[in-house]
């Protein structure tokens, strides 16, 4: 990946804001942010798949909107707020998206499930109880190669339910 991205001058001194830390980065404002996230800041969470905005992997939230930071050149979201994978838990307490994942059994490789997390925070936090067909909306477009969707969408549903609410113990 690194080979394509294009030489330009760089832009000194802007700061990114990421899981709430700012970052100090001197690179050309048409970087795409999946490379200054991965690459230069080492938050590996944050998958390169098709590198061409197709397949979700890269996913993350500006401003808790979900974008493809693959093709999101880093210059749009200098001084904007962005989360990745890493910054959802709350220090050793996952985040309750992450822990319905994990309980619905959505890993398989688990290679597209940072990319669907972040995309389901965003639905939740919009829509805390959506319809299934609000859910396949929020991740219209993101692959799973093991084709787990059947389970990923469970794991939406359960983490929009409250704390032993209805639904969530059988009766
Ligand atoms: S790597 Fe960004 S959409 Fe596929
Ligand atoms: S769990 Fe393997 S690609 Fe989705």
């Amino acid at each position: 990946m690194h080979g394509a991205e294009p030489a330009t001058h760089p832009r000194v001194g802007s700061l990114l804001r990421v899981n709430g830390v700012d970052h100090l980065i001197a690179l050309p404002p048409d970087r795409s942010l999946l490379y200054v996230l991965r690459e230069e800041l080492e938050f590996s969470g944050t998958k390169y798949g098709c590198g061409e905005g197709e397949c979700g992997a890269c996913t993350v939230l500006v401003e808790g909107v979900a974008v493809r930071s693959c093709t999101t050149p880093v210059g749009e979201v200098v001084g904007r707020s962005i989360l990745t994978i890493e910054g959802l838990a709350n220090g050793e307490e996952l985040h309750r998206v992450q822990q319905a994942f994990l309980d619905a059994g959505a890993f398989q490789c688990g290679f597209c499930i940072p990319g669907l997390i972040l995309p389901a925070v965003s639905l939740l936090e919009r829509l805390p109880h959506p319809a299934d067909e609000e859910i396949r909306a929020a991740m219209d477009g993101n692959i799973c190669r093991c084709g787990g969707y059947l389970r990923i969408l469970d794991a939406v549903k359960v983490a929009s339910r409250p704390p032993g609410g209805p639904g969530k113990t059988p009766p």
